[in-house]
């Protein structure tokens, strides 16, 4: 069987246009410019307006990585969606995305893996394409947070944000992939520590849609030890070096977490791609937001080797080290 490898062909990002800033939040809850930029980094977040729904924003995300890529919607024959804010409870929000870009053939569907689930999108969508069963796929991760929200809690309301990230990914032979394509990814679940982030409700126990919950600094702590173990083992897999990554985009929870997780591993802070001031935590679509970000003003270029990571509700982490 012919061996493929997913490479990746464009990457776009879309955040809604309404901005809530720090000070905007200090008049809803009691909290302050100051704690939230101190103890998180973030300084303003991106809100759907009313009737913006997470297909609106993964649809607009999904064109502008395939107009990077110089591609059409009938070049795709897959959508992969991470979101844990789905339009409805079905049909998959993927299906509507399919149907918003006039796709009419190939599979879509939706992967829930909260805050993790690009990392997860990614690695599903490489399966499929490193298999051969389909040709290129789009890997979307598209959240609208702010629907979630305890706007009374300040201890999460200030940290969560609306936006949608896409990319491309193309299944290629070694030798058209050359030294491109997906390196080596590491994924992990432990639902024993569930209850420190998650939604307090849902069809099958409260029949409502529920609020996010999270004890923030036990999932800290978690974040930073974990992931820096999940690293090394894609690391390990792809048969590289730490040293050898030119561009880190992690999750973008907290630039705390950011930090601590480079400085554990060795990476110079220079290497880190940083969108949390100005998006907040988008969840699912944060790294590719961010990749988006990094690629469009000219740091992250063709040949680079980036790693991705994240964790979120589960938990559940995991990373990915692509050479773009
Ligand atoms: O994307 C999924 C992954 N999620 C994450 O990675 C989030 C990880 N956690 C975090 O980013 C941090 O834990 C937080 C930003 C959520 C909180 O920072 P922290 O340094 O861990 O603070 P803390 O939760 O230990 O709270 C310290 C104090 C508390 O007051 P007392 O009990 O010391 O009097 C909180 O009530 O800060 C208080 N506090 C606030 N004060 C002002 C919590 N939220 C706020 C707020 N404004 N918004």
């Amino acid at each position: 069987m012919t061996e493929f490898v997913s490479v990746v062909r464009g990457v776009g990002g879309h955040l809604p246009s309404k901005v809530l800033t720090n000070d905007d939040l200090a008049k809803m809850v009691d909290t302050t410019d100051e704690w939230i930029t101190a103890r998180t980094g973030i300084r303003k977040r991106h809100i759907a307006a009313e009737g913006e729904t997470t297909s609106d924003l993964g649809a607009i995300a999904a064109k502008k990585a395939l107009d990077a890529a110089g591609l059409t919607p009938d070049d795709i024959d897959l959508i992969v969606m991470a979101t844990a804010t789905p339009d409805y409870t079905f049909p998959a929000t993927a299906t509507i995305v399919q149907h918003k870009l006039g796709i009419t053939r190939g599979a879509a569907f939706d992967l829930q893996a909260v805050c993790s689930g690009f990392v997860f999108a990614t690695a599903t969508a490489d399966n499929f394409l490193a298999r051969g069963q389909f040709e290129r796929a789009l890997v979307i991760g598209a959240e609208t947070f702010s629907r979630i929200l305890d706007w009374s809690d300040r201890g999460t309301c200030v940290l969560f944000g609306d936006g949608a990230g896409a990319m491309v990914l193309e299944r290629q032979t070694k030798e058209q992939a050359g030294d491109k394509g997906v390196k080596g990814i590491h994924l992990r679940t432990d639902g024993r520590y569930r209850d420190l982030l998650f939604v307090d409700g849902g069809p099958s126990t409260t029949q409502t849609v529920g609020q996010l919950r999270m004890v923030g600094n036990q999932v800290f702590k978690h974040a930073v030890g974990k992931i820096s173990e999940s690293v090394m083992e894609s690391v390990k897999q792809a048969g590289l070096q730490v040293k050898d990554i030119d561009w880190f985009v992690p999750h973008q929870a907290n630039q705390r977490i950011l930090s601590a997780v480079a400085e554990r591993l060795g990476l110079e802070e220079h290497k880190v791609v940083s969108t949390v001031a100005e998006h907040g935590n988008t969840s699912a679509a944060s790294v590719p937001l961010a990749m988006a970000a990094a690629i469009e003003d000219g740091r992250i270029k063709p040949g680079d080797l980036v790693l991705i990571e994240a964790i979120g509700g589960g938990l559940a982490w995991g990373s990915a080290l692509i050479r773009v």
